[in-house]
């Protein structure tokens, strides 16, 4: 294969909220080695510099500051995208954040709105101003990291796990109204991966919380890396994908579609 074949994204322009750390850092380092011209929008300005300036700066990948929770940030984000690199193909809603307290009765209320805001309202935004210049252009390709958690309950926070099921809601809806206009339509549904988001949380070191994870999942033998996810992103935004929409792609080991407390009971039961 020549080297623009491996060139999956050439003449692509991609926006990636979330892209300073974890899986939309992995991203937008994979979306730049294959061609694409990337904005990172983000609230830690100094770490989404610092990749760009590592990416080789102004020509391929631009910072912005930009909250997620601001019509304002994410419309001047998605025009920065337009005016820089002249068009928007792909716009990554992946910002987000979450805790694993799971108690109803200690959950705030402030935090419950928080999440909803930065996970939801935020992916609703990022996909407004993206159409908004893509209807017009008659295709692009709208992505949302949800969850191991848009489909499954436990293990998080109920604003965490409303939100990530909201997500596919939200992107069902859409595909379903731009579909007509060209432009896809999908969610990416990652299981734990040890980047600072869940490191922080859990409060272990990077290698303890990937071989939990590891040993907790089904598909045995490998660890879901940053990586792992972004490639999934690569996918579905390259035009392999041509026409998959509506899609939430789970990247999780098959671990969503079992539930093993049946059979660990059993177990605990004989032994
Ligand atoms: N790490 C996991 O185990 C895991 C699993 C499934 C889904 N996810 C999802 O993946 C996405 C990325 O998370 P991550 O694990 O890479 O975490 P991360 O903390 O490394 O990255 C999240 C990024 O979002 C940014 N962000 C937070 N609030 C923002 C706001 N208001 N505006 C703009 N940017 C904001 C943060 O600054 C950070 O750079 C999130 O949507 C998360 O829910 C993560």
């Amino acid at each position: 294969m020549s080297s623009n074949s491996l060139k999956r994204l050439e003449g692509k322009v991609a926006l990636i909220t979330g892209g300073a750390s974890g899986i939309g850092e992995s991203t937008a380092k994979l979306f730049v080695q294959h061609g694409a011209k990337v904005v990172i929008a983000d609230i830690q300005d100094d770490l989404g510099t610092s990749i760009c300036e590592q990416l080789g700066g102004h020509e391929t990948i631009s910072y912005v500051h930009c909250d997620v929770t601001s019509d304002s940030d994410v419309r001047d984000a998605v025009d920065l995208a337009v005016s820089k690199f002249g068009k928007l193909d792909i716009m990554f809603n992946n910002a987000g954040v979450g805790r694993l307290e799971t108690s109803i009765l200690e959950s705030s209320n402030e935090n419950f709105k928080r999440v909803m805001d930065i996970n939801v309202y935020g992916g609703f935004l990022g996909a407004k101003h993206a159409a908004r210049v893509m209807i017009p252009a008659k295709k692009g390709c709208i992505l949302f990291t949800a969850s191991v958690l848009s489909v499954m309950g436990g293990f998080s926070e109920h604003a965490y796990v409303a939100s990530k099921h909201a997500l596919v809601g939200l992107a069902k809806n859409l595909c379903v109204e731009m579909g007509q206009y060209g432009i896809r339509v999908n969610c990416i549904s990652p299981h734990g991966v040890a980047t600072p988001l869940l490191i922080k949380e859990t409060g272990m070191e990077k290698e303890a919380l990937e071989s939990l994870v590891s040993e907790e999942g089904v598909l045995k033998g490998e660890v879901l890396e940053a990586e792992d996810v972004a490639a999934a992103a690569l996918y579905l935004a390259s035009d392999e994908a041509k026409y998959l929409s509506g899609v939430n792609l789970m990247v999780d080991g098959g671990f969503s579609i079992t539930n093993p407390s049946l059979s660990l009971a059993v177990k605990s039961r004989l032994s």
